[in-house]
């Protein structure tokens, strides 16, 4: 597995592998890799012959300072892991490599709409960072395909609009969320819970499976419903930041057009803000005799 700091040495090395007729497949990180990062290194390798991973903790994305500064940082253990799963090659920029001018006077990427709604409203400017690095990181690697987990699910929609908007030429795949064994998200800010708060922590993804089990049997007052799974995380001590249900496609309220939907939430416990999503079908579940219809 090869290194890189520097632009130059890895894009000519990815130029030289494409010349070879390798597919290159590209899983952008911030570092402090955990299962949920490797999945995505897997269905990499899996699909390409040249998998490059990038580790950088992008100042851009950071509203508060404090938050990007105790962003955790695991370099040495996060190539060790990289090199296990195959990778062939590493970029770790500095933020001076990324943004040699600073961060405030470079070009930025802005998706509108997508970028200022949910998320993007509480956050502004979080969704501008993710879609500068990543399309930074996409013109220096320029892969074939690009690996991103679904438990970002507005930062997915961002990047495959910004993709699709700029005609990459990249095919943006989404990775389904890999969870801990009590159903917590993986996710790097979980280390930086205590243990009293990472017990609590499994909360979030119980509430989110009641919200659909209630939308599934047909309750469609959604505020009601949203105060309800707001009064239980309250009584398992998480303060809830937000939840909506969107339509999973748009990211916009629910219509008659709306087939499936996305429960997204985030809380905080102490100073750790989690996040997780799901997808909740609409469509009602096959009937037996639909299902069989095709069995003589
Ligand atoms: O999801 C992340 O780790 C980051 O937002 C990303 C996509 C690597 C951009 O910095």
């Amino acid at each position: 597995m090869q290194i890189f700091a520097e632009v130059t040495p890895i894009r000519d090395l990815i130029i030289k592998s494409k010349k070879e007729g390798q597919k290159i497949a590209f899983v952008p990180t911030m570092g402090n890799l955990h299962e949920g990062h490797l999945t995505l290194v897997k269905k990499a390798r899996e699909q390409a012959d040249f998998v490059v991973v990038s580790i950088f903790v992008n100042p851009m994305q950071f509203e508060r300072s404090d938050d990007l500064n105790s962003y955790p940082r695991t370099l040495d253990e996060d190539l060790e892991k990289l090199a296990a799963e195959g990778v062939n090659a590493v970029f770790t920029p500095t933020p001076d490599t990324i943004y040699p001018e600073g961060v405030d006077s470079h070009t930025m990427v802005e998706v509108p709409v997508l970028s200022s709604i949910l998320e993007g409203a509480s956050r502004p400017g979080h969704f501008r960072g993710v879609a500068t690095v990543v399309s930074k990181l996409f013109n220096i690697v320029q892969p074939d395909i690009a690996f991103f987990g679904e438990k970002d699910f507005q930062q997915l929609a961002v990047i495959r609009k910004m993709t699709h908007d700029m005609a990459l030429n990249i095919e943006v795949i989404g990775v389904p969320t890999v969870r801990e064994m009590d159903g917590l998200a993986m996710s790097s800010r979980n280390g930086l819970l205590t243990i009293d708060e990472r017990q609590r922590a499994p909360v979030l993804a119980r509430t989110m499976r009641w919200v659909s089990s209630a939308v599934r049997g047909g309750r469609h007052d959604y505020a009601s419903v949203i105060e309800d799974a707001t009064d239980q995380l309250r009584a398992a001590g998480l303060q809830s930041d937000e939840i909506f249900i969107r339509d999973a496609r748009t990211l916009m309220a629910i219509d008659e057009n709306t087939t499936q939907i996305v429960i997204l939430m985030s809380a905080f416990l102490g100073k750790v803000r989690l996040i997780d999503n799901q997808v909740v079908d609409l469509s009602p579940e096959p009937k037996l005799d639909e299902e069989n219809s095709d069995v003589e």
